[in-house]
């Protein structure tokens, strides 16, 4: 006989067959069967019957939300970004919420370098110039970029994902520049100097985003900051939208200072087809699809339904932000 499924999760968006399966074989699952998040009002009155919830990064998990459900004892982020979650909320009750670390590493960065390199050999603008017919022969001035090999790369937020695009830096002989709250033991293979933002900004002719958003790196790049880069400079963010501010980004793109910009992440996703910044030829904009592999995407979903496994079994999590409430 199957054993008796005891707890209830929420699971907020249509996932992959083989990850539903997993949760319906140990869960009473209620799936938000859409591609598109739940409204507000349905988030709650879903998770307030929920004692797990499998939570995506669009779906707002604060105060309100989690005091609306008196059962609730686990939150599951398939995500590695937590900014989400009220997690001083969640703490205060006692409720562990998992996040999906290390797995998305390596294809984060592969996507932030893909937006490196993108802007500086304007792959976009040369897409856009042969499918507009604007292609008539080969220039000596067509379509100029950058050079990525040999140019200065800074690294603000030097985590995980921050060392893998230095590593792939280094392939690129590329003079790297790093911020973190306090410098780092040398990492084998990577030559990468400490330095404060503000020489980051002056120096690089590539700046890359990886803090994670919190009180403190809300807007951490703002027009002061903007005004240190190079004009030759580019921006890259595939961090969270807030930790730029984003009417100063256009002001300076506008400006052309920094030069060009291309970014994951946005203040308000999906972006507003109005939005300024869709309206300058310099910003290359993804929809936030920076750990989007077939196989990353799918070690996500597997790490966050671990955490819920774990977590409504009575286990400490395997990824856990707010490892405090074992504390108590
Ligand atoms: C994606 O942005 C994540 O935080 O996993």
């Amino acid at each position: 006989m199957a054993p008796e499924k005891t707890h209830r999760v929420f699971v907020g968006r249509r996932l992959p067959q083989e990850i539903l399966n997993r949760l319906t074989e140990k869960f009473e699952v209620d799936l938000w069967d859409s591609d598109m998040p739940p409204d507000r009002e349905s988030l709650i009155k879903h998770i307030s019957k929920a004692d797990g919830i499998f939570a995506l990064l669009t779906d707002s998990i604060d105060k309100e939300v989690i005091d609306a459900s008196p059962s609730l004892k686990i939150i599951s982020n398939m995500a590695v970004g937590i900014d989400n979650i009220d997690i001083q909320a969640a703490t205060y009750r006692g409720i562990p919420v998992g996040n999906t670390p290390g797995v998305l590493t390596e294809t984060t960065a592969d996507f932030a370098f893909s937006l490196l390199m993108a802007s500086a050999r304007r792959i976009v603008d040369a897409d856009n110039y042969v499918r507009n017919g604007a292609w008539k022969t080969w220039g000596p001035s067509v379509l100029l970029g950058r050079d990525i090999f040999g140019a200065t790369l800074g690294i603000i937020g030097y985590g995980a994902i921050g060392q893998a695009v230095a590593k792939r830096a280094t392939g690129f002989n590329m003079n790297i520049l790093y911020n973190k709250r306090n410098p780092i033991d040398p990492i084998e293979g990577i030559t990468a100097a400490f330095a404060p933002v503000d020489q980051i900004l002056a120096e690089s002719d590539f700046v890359s985003l990886h803090v994670p958003l919190n009180e403190e790196t809300r807007h951490l790049i703002g027009a002061r900051e903007l005004s240190l880069m190079k004009e030759s400079a580019t921006l890259i963010n595939t961090a969270r939208g807030p930790v730029v501010d984003q009417e100063a980004l256009i002001q300076a793109l506008e400006s052309g200072k920094p030069g060009r910009a291309a970014l994951d992440v946005t203040t308000v996703e999906p972006i507003d087809m109005n939005d300024r910044l869709l309206s300058l030829p310099n910003v290359i904009i993804a929809p936030h699809i920076a750990s989007a592999s077939v196989t990353t995407r799918l070690k996500m979903a597997n790490m966050a339904v671990d955490n819920l496994i774990a977590g409504l079994s009575g286990e400490r999590l395997i990824n856990c932000a707010n490892s405090k409430v074992y504390d108590t």
